[in-house]
């Protein structure tokens, strides 16, 4: 096993040391800005942590394939700035908000093709299986970022289809970090198995977490502009959970408050208000966190299936730190 407290310098390096191209700078430029900004590093954190359950010291050939998985969330949130019309994001402005979209469209692309570089680092053993890994999920997300598109169009959304979408949009990423690590630490197949279990229901969870901060979080510490789902009429948990719960008048209170115009910034201020209000009387909120411990309790479980004493404590404070966040 590997020390948390070298696994977080090893994080701290990776990404204080990456190395991109440096020319045209319009290109790079960008790519360069959304490593530096920062982030928590989720994803090569839990994939060197599930590494560290089976090997004794890092090497360049889990390193690289680690900082390619956050390379490749670093793009995704690039193009989903765009779709999302975001203009914040790490505390500061999202790259086509900075620069344009086009530029965050190429700079983005090249981010992906980057990526791949770096996932192709791993040990040749096991470079296949990484590579049909990582590429299935790399899919996985376009198609849950599709439904997470056309869900805005839908008057309602029923939570089965809202859990499938953010297990494509943000869980199978999560889930693959942590099989990731395993398969190149050398983890039996049931293992990486058991893992990828654990780190989809921990997306699963960390998602669901994303929407609830997204109404009732303080933009400062998020990072994020808070009432941005609600404005662009995204189902996030919040909304399925309500349109759920709401009978009669409270059904269709919700269903006008989610219709409500915003084109000014005044009214984007009283849509937000006003569904706020609408989730508040409907108690979702507390439902939202109820539903993450579930989820978290389920990662567990399956994390349990393959590690048990101080292994088991490893991708228990992993989770637990996970699910307290309000970042
Ligand atoms: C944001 O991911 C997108 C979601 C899946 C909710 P993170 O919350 O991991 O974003 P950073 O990397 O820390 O900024
Ligand atoms: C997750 O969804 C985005 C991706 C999987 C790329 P969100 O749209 O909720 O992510 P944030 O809130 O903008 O970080
Ligand atoms: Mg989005
Ligand atoms: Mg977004
Ligand atoms: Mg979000």
């Amino acid at each position: 096993m590997i020390r948390q407290d070298i696994i977080d310098s090893a994080v701290k390096a990776l990404f204080n040391g990456i190395e991109f191209t440096s020319e045209p700078s319009g290109l790079y430029d960008p790519l360069r800005y959304m490593i530096a900004i920062g982030g928590k590093r989720l994803r090569p954190r839990l994939c060197l942590t599930t590494y560290s359950l089976y090997q004794d010291a890092f090497c360049p050939e889990i390193l690289e394939p680690a900082a390619g998985l956050e390379v490749f969330h670093s793009f995704t949130l690039i193009h989903d700035d765009i779709m999302d019309r975001s203009p914040l994001r790490r505390g500061v402005d999202t790259v086509w908000k900075k620069w344009s979209p086009d530029t965050a469209i190429l700079s983005g692309d090249v981010m992906c093709i980057d990526s791949y570089a770096r996932v192709a680092r791993a040990p040749h053993e096991c470079l296949d299986e990484v590579l049909a890994l990582f590429s299935k999920t790399a899919a996985q997300v376009c198609e849950g970022q599709q439904y997470d598109m056309e869900f805005e169009g839908r008057d309602t959304v029923q939570m089965d289809e809202y859990m499938d979408m953010i297990g494509l949009k943000t869980g199978v990423l999560i889930a693959c970090a942590a099989k990731m690590g395993a398969l190149i630490g050398g983890a039996s197949k049931e293992d990486c198995e058991n893992l990828y279990d654990y780190g989809y229901n921990l997306g699963l969870a960390f998602q669901v977490a994303d929407d609830f901060l997204d109404v009732f979080g303080d933009e400062k510490v998020f990072g994020k502009p808070i009432g941005g789902d609600i404005v662009n009429s995204k189902k996030s948990w919040l909304t399925v959970k309500a349109f759920e719960k709401a009978e009669g008048g409270a059904a269709r209170d919700l269903k006008e408050a989610m219709a409500m115009p915003v084109g000014t910034p005044e009214q984007k201020e009283a849509k937000i208000n006003r569904v706020r209000g609408l989730y508040q009387e409907l108690g979702v909120g507390k439902d939202a966190q109820v539903a993450i411990l579930r989820l978290n309790a389920k990662a567990l479980e399956a994390a349990y299936k393959s590690c048990d004493g101080a292994r088991f404590e490893v991708l228990h404070h992993f989770a637990d730190k996970l699910i307290g966040r309000t970042k």
